[in-house]
């Protein structure tokens, strides 16, 4: 079962400038709360209660002020900061003493989902016993994603960043489950053309291995990747 869930809430927010210069995105109010409670809520939704926030080099205390330590929501929170956005994987590096030898969760700050039976496949995914999952949601503009190219039987058959020739219609979105290995394989990846590491590279790891499996979110459900006005 996985207990433990990082929630990575960095970044430059450069689609948001310049709002986002002085506040981090992930405080942003969605309705009546900020940006930050939808994804932690998943989270709670998987029955996940440790949880780790990752946030810029100097906007701690932002979020301590709005989250100080889970108690009020029956959770544990705890905190790490990011020197500079190097790329997703480096939750699992800046979280390797938080994970310990436990499998983890992570989603992403600006990630926001919806659907009917949600819940019931979160529960589901935190059962991993080894390997990964990715969540997926079919877009309008794949060649802007991550994307996965599955089987009749579901499985996995490619993975592409941003494809340019169509190859699936389901991105990958900002929730996965991984288990210890994550680690290991954070800390050999090697930073891309935009000088970051890549989930995407992560997850190739796991696919050569035929250790990545897939969850869609289904009909009626609702991903945003809420990185943008
Ligand atoms: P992005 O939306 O890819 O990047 P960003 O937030 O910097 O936005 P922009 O492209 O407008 O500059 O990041 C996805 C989420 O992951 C977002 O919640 C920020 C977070 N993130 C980190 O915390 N650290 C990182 O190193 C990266 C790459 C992203």
């Amino acid at each position: 079962m996985i207990k433990k869930g990082i929630i990575l809430a960095g970044g430059l927010g450069t689609r948001m400038g310049p709002l986002s210069k002085a506040v981090n995105k992930q405080l942003f109010p969605i309705y009546d709360k900020p940006l930050i409670f939808y994804p932690l809520s998943i989270l709670m939704l998987a029955g996940i209660k440790d949880i780790l926030i990752i946030v810029n080099k100097g906007q701690l205390s932002q979020f301590k002020k709005i989250l100080p330590n889970g108690e009020n929501l029956g959770i544990k929170i705890s905190y790490a900061q990011q020197e500079f956005p190097g790329g997703l994987p480096e939750a699992f590096i800046i979280g390797e003493k938080f994970i310990g030898k436990s499998k983890v969760a992570l989603i992403l700050g600006d990630n926001f989902f919806y659907g009917q039976s949600l819940t019931a496949k979160l529960k589901n995914c935190v059962k991993l016993t080894s390997g990964a999952k990715v969540f997926l949601h079919p877009v309008n503009n794949p060649s802007l994603y991550g994307v996965i190219k599955l089987n009749k039987n579901k499985k996995i058959q490619k993975i592409e960043e941003k494809p340019k020739r169509y190859l699936s219609n389901l991105a990958i979105t900002g929730l996965y489950f991984f288990d210890n290995n994550v680690i290991k394989y954070s800390k050999i990846l090697k930073p891309s053309k935009r000088k970051e590491i890549e989930i995407v590279d992560l997850l190739k790891k796991y696919n050569k291995k035929r250790k990545l499996s897939a969850e869609l979110i289904g009909r009626g459900g609702a991903w945003l990747d809420a990185g943008s006005i």
